[in-house]
């Protein structure tokens, strides 16, 4: 299944209630338990400065981007075996869609 735009005030709505315990997304804001995603797009994974990574998570090596995100989200540890992100994954085509879209508009 490939990305297709979502509805980023949706995706705000996903992220307040399924990431943000983890994740910032601003410029200059503080990893969490996971890191700092502002710049994310475009980025190799495993680059957000000051964030001690899994080596599986450096090791991936995947330039992330709107269908490497859908992909990933789906099922992050399948993606990513080995990484420590505790999170199960957004089933749903439709939210990682919404989801995506405001990644994009609030990472930039
Ligand atoms: C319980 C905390 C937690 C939750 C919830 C969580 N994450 Fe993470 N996330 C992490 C951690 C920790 C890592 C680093 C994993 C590693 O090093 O193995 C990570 C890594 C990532 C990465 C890879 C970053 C990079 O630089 O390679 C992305 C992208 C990401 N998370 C997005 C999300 C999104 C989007 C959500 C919500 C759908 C989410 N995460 C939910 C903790 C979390």
């Amino acid at each position: 299944m490939p990305f297709a735009p979502g509805d980023a005030s949706k995706g705000a709505g996903l992220f307040k209630t399924r990431c943000a315990q983890c994740h910032t997304l601003g410029s200059g804001e503080p990893n969490k338990v996971g890191p700092n995603l502002h710049g994310i797009f475009g980025r190799k994974s495993g680059q957000a400065k000051d964030f001690s990574y899994t080596a599986a998570n450096v090791n991936k090596g995947v330039t992330w981007d709107e269908q490497t995100l859908f992909e990933y989200l789906e099922n992050p540890k399948k993606y990513i075996p080995g990484t420590k992100m505790a999170f199960a994954g957004l089933k749903k085509d439709k939210d990682r869609n919404d989801l995506i879209a405001h990644l994009k508009e609030a990472t930039a």
